[in-house]
């Protein structure tokens, strides 16, 4: 068995999949209300490329995780059936990263599928906050959804949230009470540069001391005992437990020296950071019939020269021309 490792000593084991670009809300931290110019569908990876790649992540690479991802993945036709297609053909885990609109329609067929688990965006529970942040009105629709997941038996049910100072940080402790009633594993993650508008600053960011400030005046919060390993979020018991919520502090404590990530965009490049500049072009390599010794091969160059840290605060630092909702998270 192959490894994708760099020259850091790192080794990815987490792919992360993006199916498709295209997005149904309109996050005002993510992409402008008129949305991006999508992939032309002839560049977007078929539903049997995504397989291939991700046998071959997993029985030549070492890849043990994979997580589906978009833009928004649920918008992927096809979708429950490259998860069913790729839990069938290899060992791995399959998990789901989702703003949550489809999900309550999807959610058990999902499931039945080999989906194990779903981490679902909601920042918050307010109907006009959500409006004012996603720019429609649909929070009834991913409540259902967190609950269709839940109800469909994927374990832990995460919900991903990002605090936009003046906008919803000060209803993070509401959001946390609302998720701790329900089972859901809140993580609040500390906003990145990755914004399609680049209007990202980081003085405006709502740092994780900020958050866990806001949350410390209705709840204590402890370090959980176990070790995080390469996971983004440090959890903190809440009041004792056993309820946790995560705090994902990408950019005032990053975590850059544990990544086990890699990344592949919907048009079939590999990413060896959220934040690389290069990338590795795995679609034109399979169509232009490159065997997949050669795949893993190119594979592994893109990861071996993946960078120590993403360099946000370096005075040189670029934003990278792709934004996250092309990469996918
Ligand atoms: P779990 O396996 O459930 O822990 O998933 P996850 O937290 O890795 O994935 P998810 O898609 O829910 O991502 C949550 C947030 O963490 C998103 O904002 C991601 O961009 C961020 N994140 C995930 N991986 C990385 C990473 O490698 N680097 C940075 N800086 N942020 C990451
Ligand atoms: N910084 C941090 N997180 C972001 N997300 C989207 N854009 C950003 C950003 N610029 C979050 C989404 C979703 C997760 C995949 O990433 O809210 O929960
Ligand atoms: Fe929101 Fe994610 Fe869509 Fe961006 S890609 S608009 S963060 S749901």
């Amino acid at each position: 068995m192959g490894e994708l490792r760099d020259r850091h000593g790192r080794i990815a084991t987490d792919l992360r999949v993006s199916l498709t670009d295209r997005c149904n809300l309109r996050c005002t931290y993510c992409m402008p209300a008129e949305g991006l110019d999508w992939l032309p569908a002839e560049e977007q990876l078929t539903d049997d490329e995504v397989v291939r790649l991700v046998r071959l992540g997993v029985e030549r690479l070492g890849i043990r995780e994979v997580r589906f991802t978009g833009g928004e993945p649920l918008l992927r036709r096809g979708l429950v059936d490259i998860v069913r297609r790729c839990a069938e053909e290899v060992d791995a885990e399959f998990s789901l990263t989702t703003n949550g609109l489809g999900l309550k329609r999807s959610a058990s067929a999902l499931a039945a599928a080999g989906l194990g688990r779903v981490n679902v965006s909601l920042d918050t529970v307010r109907p006009e906050t959500f409006t004012r942040l996603t720019l429609r009105h649909r929070l009834d629709d991913v409540v259902a959804g967190l609950a269709a997941a839940h109800e469909a038996g994927m374990r832990p049910v995460k919900v991903n949230a990002v605090l936009l100072r003046g906008v919803n940080d000060r209803e993070a402790p509401e959001l946390l009470a609302w998720c701790l009633e329900r089972g859901y594993e809140l993580r609040f993650i500390e906003q990145m540069p990755l914004d399609a508008q680049h209007g990202w600053r980081r003085s405006e960011m709502v740092t994780a001391e900020e958050i866990r400030t806001l949350l410390a005046e209705h709840h204590t919060l402890t370090p959980v005992a176990e070790p995080r390993g390469s996971a983004p979020a440090q959890l903190y018991d809440v009041d004792g437990g056993p309820g946790t919520v995560g705090v994902i502090a990408s950019v005032t404590e990053s975590f850059c020296g544990d990544c086990d990530r890699v990344r592949l965009t919907a048009d079939g490049q590999v990413r060896n950071c959220l934040f690389s500049t290069d990338e590795s072009d795995l679609r034109s390599a399979m169509r232009a019939g490159v065997g997949d010794d050669d795949l893993v091969e190119r594979w592994k160059a893109a990861v071996a020269v993946k960078l120590p840290g993403h360099g946000i605060d370096d005075p040189t630092f670029l934003q990278p021309p792709r934004p996250m909702s092309a990469i996918g998270g």
